[in-house]
């Protein structure tokens, strides 16, 4: 039942502030004032070892960020198609952790077995409690996401990130890096992006008119730094999934080491930057694109507009968050710039040529 919507995609993005919400009702107290997570103790813990595939690799990936920004802990991370023939050595004392929506992932599966017995926990992120990747591990965390139809991962990518910023927000706390106070301030946060998350979702006429000119477009480049160069990954991937434009991303910082030569009036180049402590970073690297005559679709928030919109193809303006929290606020725009330009093409959005929606075979 897609709910009133044309597509499962449009209504699992629908659905986002809603499962977050219940994400956070799960694993908070019901004062809102608590993490509730199975014990686990982050600082017996030298070093996670985060492994996945797709969209769940691009949650590792931001991930990383969070656990090693609020928790100083040394992350690891990789996908699980190289890690499982790597043959990395892996510590008793670190803890290996694998993302799937599914819990079915070939790979990460095999990944998760090459680990038992060599990390000191196998820990799992997934949103279907009986599957195998949940089974094998000492502790699964459940997403409650719901089930997802549409095959490019939309719900399941902000649960998925919510849980493992509740990890990296206990982890920093046990770890002695976060104070009560700021955690507190954290999950206050937390608690109001549901609403903010629907707030934004109410928002996308920019969005929809960015992308009939997408649809256009034979290639895309998509640029972040910090926390927003995993959601640059993701939104190229959503497009490419979805509309069959070739999108790339790369670091912001990147962009003179090779791509920028790609640059020219033909090439759209989607930035993502909120107003954070490296935006003025990614605006110089912006400014360096749009001296090439490349045309930048600037997704920030209104300060990040104010200060930085000048010459720029087109911007989104997201809601303020804290820094914390703009990786789950801007997947909502990197989806729907994938979903508008599919819709724009007339591509199937659902069921995407070649894709399946559980990788059980590597
Ligand atoms: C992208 C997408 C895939 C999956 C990947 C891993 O939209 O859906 O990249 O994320 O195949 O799948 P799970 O999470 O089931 O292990």
């Amino acid at each position: 039942d897609k709910g009133g919507h044309k597509h499962f995609m449009s209504k699992e993005i629908a659905e986002q502030p809603i499962v977050i919400g219940d994400a956070l009702s799960h694993y908070l107290t019901t004062d809102g004032k608590d993490i509730v997570l199975p014990e686990i103790d982050f600082t017996q813990i030298s070093r996670m070892t985060m492994v996945a595939c797709g969209t769940a690799f691009y949650a590792c990936l931001t991930a990383k960020y969070w656990f090693e920004q609020l928790a100083r802990m040394p992350v690891e991370i990789d996908v699980a198609s190289e890690f499982r023939y790597r043959e990395p050595p892996i510590e008793a004392t670190s803890a290996a952790l694998f993302v799937s929506q599914s819990g079915e992932t070939a790979d990460t599966l095999a990944a998760l077995r090459y680990c038992k017995g060599k990390a000191g926990s196998i820990l799992s992120v997934v949103n279907v409690p009986e599957s195998s990747i949940a089974r094998e591990s000492d502790i699964a965390l459940p997403i409650l996401a719901g089930t997802e139809i549409g095959v490019a991962s939309t719900k399941a990518f902000t649960c998925q990130l919510t849980v493992l910023l509740l990890l990296a927000l206990r982890a920093g706390h046990q770890r002695g890096h976060i104070s009560d106070e700021a955690l507190a301030d954290h999950l206050s946060n937390l608690r109001s992006l549901p609403g903010i998350l629907s707030h934004a979702l109410s928002q996308t006429t920019g969005i929809e008119e960015a992308s009939a000119e997408l649809a256009e477009a034979r290639d895309i480049l998509f640029l972040g730094r910090g926390v927003m160069y995993p959601l640059a990954h993701e939104g190229a991937l959503k497009l490419k999934e979805i509309s069959y434009i070739h999108a790339e991303a790369y670091a912001s910082g990147e962009l003179k080491h090779g791509p920028i030569a790609l640059i020219d009036q033909s090439v759209p180049v989607v930035v993502l930057a909120p107003c954070d402590s490296l935006f003025d970073k990614t605006v110089s690297n912006m400014q360096e694109v749009m001296a090439r005559h490349g045309r930048v679709l600037l997704i920030t928030d209104k300060k990040g507009e104010a200060t930085a919109s000048a010459g720029v193809w087109k911007s989104i303006v997201m809601p303020q968050v804290s820094d914390v929290l703009t990786p789950i606020l801007y997947a909502l725009p990197a989806q729907l710039l994938a979903y508008h330009t599919a819709i724009a093409k007339g591509t199937d959005v659902d069921q995407p040529r070649n894709l399946a929606k559980s990788v059980t075979v590597e």
